[in-house]
């Protein structure tokens, strides 16, 4: 992740996209290890996932993995197209729209995903509000994100992401990341983190 990611041709990457580690998880072993943090972090039964800026799908496919049903909105088209792929057969759908106002009608979810996306959007606050309202009674967020490298930094910490859905969560869990290697296939100094957000 770095300054510019915020600004980035995500058409252009799409295709390259999977080839990092913790993006494309090809690697068995760290497939398995993001598997079982989302394990921990999604409910137990079925549930109705709006994975959002959801990329090429990695997430949204380990979640119908586990027997959830999937809705992902990216802005690119070509992550998209490769999301649909990638999910092809399974019980998923993906729609380009804007993920702080995703085109959903009413439909309501049961969890709202996100990795690594909610740092780029303008007015993270009325973003989190507008995700808030996106859930059925007993839904949670499921917020992926970091403080990326040293010298200039970028992101947001997760003190400051707690402050943030203080007004929208009842209870915050926040899971340090950091000092897992296998969801990066690498040893990381940064600030990485998932929280976990319900009433
Ligand atoms: C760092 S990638 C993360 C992809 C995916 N969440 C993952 O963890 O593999 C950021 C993704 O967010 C998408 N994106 C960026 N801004 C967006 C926005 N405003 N609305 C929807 N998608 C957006 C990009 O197209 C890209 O696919």
């Amino acid at each position: 992740m770095s300054e510019s990611e915020a600004n980035v041709d995500w058409d252009a990457e799409a295709r390259t996209f999977d080839e990092e580690a913790d993006h494309g998880l090809r690697d068995p072993e760290i497939r398995r290890a993001w598997a079982d943090r989302l394990r921990g972090w999604l409910p137990a039964g079925a549930a109705d996932v709006l994975d959002l800026g959801c990329g090429t799908g990695t997430l949204s496919l380990l979640a119908a993995e586990q027997g959830h049903r999937v809705t992902g909105v990216d802005l690119s088209p070509a992550m998209i197209d490769l999301a649909r792929a990638k999910l092809a057969g399974r019980d998923a759908a993906f729609l380009v729209g804007d993920a702080a106002t995703p085109p959903v009608g009413e439909q309501r979810y049961d969890v709202v995903l996100v990795r690594h996306v909610l740092w780029t959007l303008p007015d993270p606050a009325r973003v989190l509000r507008h995700w808030r309202g996106l859930l059925r009674p007993g839904g949670r967020l499921v917020l992926i994100e970091g403080r990326w490298g040293t010298v200039s930094p970028v992101g947001i910490p997760a003190d400051r992401l707690t402050e943030l859905l203080a007004p929208v969560a009842g209870h915050v869990r926040v899971e340090r990341l950091s000092d897992d290697p296998l969801l990066w296939g690498k040893t990381v100094a940064d600030e990485r983190y998932a929280v976990v957000a319900m009433d």
